[in-house]
């Protein structure tokens, strides 16, 4: 399929994001890019210790209605020794994981176990398969010795409404997961420019967070509907970027 290129100017730095579907990776993954494919063909491409921060939402094993691979943990299991390969030597590994299954979260994990991070939703709830809840909990490894770059609570509160995204409106995704607690996260774990990698980009909030922190991104979503969903999200959050910065200029 013929791609159409945008550049953009971001305080002078290029970066860009290309329009249309890319079916196949006979390259390194570029940076600032996300990929409409197999995250474990896509991290195939991606140099050993060149990642500085994974932070991801992977299928954990819901069955969840409309989520590719959500039926157990294998692909959960498959991705992680290429996690583990791509981190650099000292780096952290974040995953949002279910309570359900949290003992597995466990089992053949290559990182170490470091601290959990909670969004607390004390007037709003979620029906799972598993049942109501009213958190979503992020899981902080780390690979040899990572230094936090910036202490902060480990309770976040938060009252969703319907719209987990209220600037945005309605992210038409099962699992859309909140930027802003995700960008909390980014300015503890990474720093400026530091590359982020999320093998399962979703509806994009990982990537609409780093573009808003100034932090370089690679994505990876299987199916094309919530890959273009993405690429839009990151499109409109490209657009703003470059105007709150005043470089809009536009090639
Ligand atoms: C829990 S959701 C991620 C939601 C995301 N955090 C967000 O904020 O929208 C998991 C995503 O992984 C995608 N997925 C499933 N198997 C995949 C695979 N092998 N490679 C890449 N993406 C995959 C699903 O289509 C789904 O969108």
């Amino acid at each position: 399929m013929k791609t159409k290129v945008i550049y953009k100017r971001k305080r002078n730095k290029q970066i860009f994001v290309k329009e249309g579907i890319i079916s196949t990776l006979a390259y390194q993954p570029a940076i600032n890019k996300i990929y409409n494919m197999d995250c474990i063909e896509g991290m195939k491409k991606i140099p050993n210790n060149s990642i500085d921060l994974i932070i991801t939402d992977p299928p954990y094993g819901l069955n969840k209605n409309d989520v590719r691979n959500d039926t157990d943990l294998s692909l959960f299991y498959n991705v992680m020794p290429e996690c583990d390969r791509v981190l650099k030597k000292h780096s952290f590994f974040i995953t949002f994981f279910s309570t359900k299954f949290l003992p597995q979260l466990f089992k053949d994990n290559p990182f170490n176990y470091f601290w959990q991070i909670v969004l607390y939703c004390p007037e709003g709830r979620v029906r799972s398969p598993i049942g109501y809840t009213k958190y979503m909990s992020c899981f902080i490894f780390k690979k040899g010795n990572p230094k936090i770059i910036r202490w902060n609570k480990d309770i976040f509160i938060d009252t969703p409404g319907k719209m987990v995204e209220p600037d945005e409106g309605y992210i038409d995704h099962p699992t859309p997961k909140p930027k802003h607690f995700i960008k909390e996260i980014l300015k503890m774990f990474s720093n400026e420019n530091d590359l982020i990698l999320d093998p399962f980009i979703g509806s994009g909030s990982t990537a609409v967070a780093c573009l808003q922190l100034n932090r370089r991104f690679i994505g990876f979503e299987i199916e094309e509907k919530y890959y273009k969903l993405a690429l839009g999200r990151i499109q409109k959050a490209l657009g703003s970027v470059i105007k709150e910065s005043g470089n809009g200029n536009l090639k």
